[in-house]
């Protein structure tokens, strides 16, 4: 088996917990997969009027990376109580053109959320799950993967993205879980019947 998993994070700071998280998820992967990183700095902020058959590289790459994983794994904060924009627009992004088929449409997704906070992070995890569902997506329901006081728990040592022993457990089991869903069939169930709506509209 040779599976490939984009890895994308939500968060464009330097510094950011969720991108440590993200490197360091790498060495965690189940046997048989690999991880992909698509950088989200270079998507501009969704236009239609940019939206064009052959249209900005960027966000063409986007969608390409999406299309061609077996899964798609999010490290990203919660900000202000949701999905920070970053990741919203990502979505907007990838989400079109919506017929025949987008990029999304059947591709399986979990999150992982790295929040400095000590009792938020899950509802930026529930927009994610929500925003992609919606849109032919096929979301990981559960386990929750919150990285609580993330900064107690993520650092870099001696350069190298580092995760303690309970937050690798954590990681790898949102890993595990998107295997699954990788695994389980259930991406071409999704594609069926969003083919089937198409047909039905005519
Ligand atoms: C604009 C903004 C809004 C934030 N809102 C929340 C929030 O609603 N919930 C939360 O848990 N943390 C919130 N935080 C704190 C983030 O958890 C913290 O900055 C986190 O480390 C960001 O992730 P990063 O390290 O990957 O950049 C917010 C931070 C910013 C900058």
């Amino acid at each position: 088996m040779n599976k490939n998993i984009l890895f994308l994070c939500g968060s464009l700071r330097a510094a950011s917990l969720n991108a440590l998280t993200m490197r360091a998820a790498e060495s965690l992967l189940p046997e048989g997969y690999t991880a992909t990183y698509f950088d989200l700095a270079e998507i501009p902020l969704y236009n239609q009027d940019l939206d064009l058959e052959d249209g900005l590289p960027a966000v063409m790459g986007l969608r390409e990376a999406i299309r061609s994983a077996d899964g798609v794994l999010w490290f990203t904060p919660e900000y202000n109580y949701g999905v920070p924009g970053v990741v919203k627009n990502a979505i907007d992004w990838a989400s079109r053109p919506l017929f025949p088929q987008h990029c999304v449409v059947g591709t399986p997704m979990n999150g992982v959320v790295a929040t400095m906070s000590a009792t938020n992070g899950i509802r930026s995890l529930t927009d994610l799950r929500r925003y992609w569902s919606n849109i032919g997506g096929l979301s990981v329901p559960g386990p929750d993967c919150v990285i609580v006081n993330s900064y107690l728990h993520v650092s870099e040592v001696d350069g190298v993205p580092t995760l303690d022993e309970e937050t690798q457990a954590q990681v790898r089991l949102a890993l595990r879980v998107l295997a699954n869903v990788i695994e389980s069939g259930a991406s071409e169930a999704i594609v069926a019947n969003w083919h089937a709506t198409v047909a039905a509209r005519g």
